[in-house]
């Protein structure tokens, strides 16, 4: 039975997601937007992939520029979150947050929990989406204990393990102390 575009969005609201900013720069102009459809695909070699509906003005930018930056927001970023998925366009995005290059010079967010920086490495199209493979060049984990940003359900929220402590160590995220690219 054909599935229709309600019953699909009804699904896939239910998949919690990780909100991560996906960035690039094209001659000098910088572009974004907010996403939660990214995933890890291979450590070997390293890459990630995200799906970027072709309508967004980013999908376009990215395609031309051949590079993007994945950053996955933490919990006290929402506010970007926001800003990366509304009427503000293009530069205008990037005044809020402190953003730095790595090794493509796809911007990366300070405050992100860990920011990949990637070359595409493939490119496939399905209906509206442009699927962008990443060959991840460099990664950038932040000094925190802070927790993620997800999204379910058309809402934010936070990550908690029932009946237990809150400390990062419970959460699986360990005390970092370096930044690795
Ligand atoms: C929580 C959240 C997750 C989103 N995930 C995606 C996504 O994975 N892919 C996508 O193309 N758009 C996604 N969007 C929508 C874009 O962020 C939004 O359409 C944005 O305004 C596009 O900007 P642009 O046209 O400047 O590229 C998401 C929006 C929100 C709020």
């Amino acid at each position: 039975m054909p599935i229709d575009v309600d019953t699909f969005r009804t699904g896939m609201r239910r998949l919690a997601g990780h909100v991560c900013i996906v960035t690039t720069s094209f001659q000098g102009q910088r572009a974004g937007l907010t996403a939660t459809a990214v995933s890890s695909v291979a450590a070997e070699p390293p890459t990630l992939l995200i799906c970027i509906n072709r309508q967004n003005s980013s999908h376009s930018v990215i395609r031309q520029s051949g590079i993007f930056a994945v950053n996955v927001l933490a919990l006290e970023d929402q506010g970007l979150a926001n800003r990366f998925a509304s009427r503000i366009l293009g530069e205008e995005r990037f005044a809020e947050g402190v953003w730095r290059t790595l090794d493509t010079g796809a911007p990366l967010l300070e405050s992100a929990l860990v920011s990949f920086d990637c070359r595409i490495a493939q490119a496939v199209e399905v209906g509206t989406h442009g699927v962008l493979f990443g060959a991840i060049e460099g990664i950038r984990v932040r000094q925190t204990q802070t927790k993620p940003l997800l999204y379910i359900h058309g809402s934010y929220g936070g990550f908690a393990v029932p009946g237990a402590s809150q400390s990062p160590e419970v959460l699986g995220m360990p005390t970092w102390g370096q930044i690795e690219s």
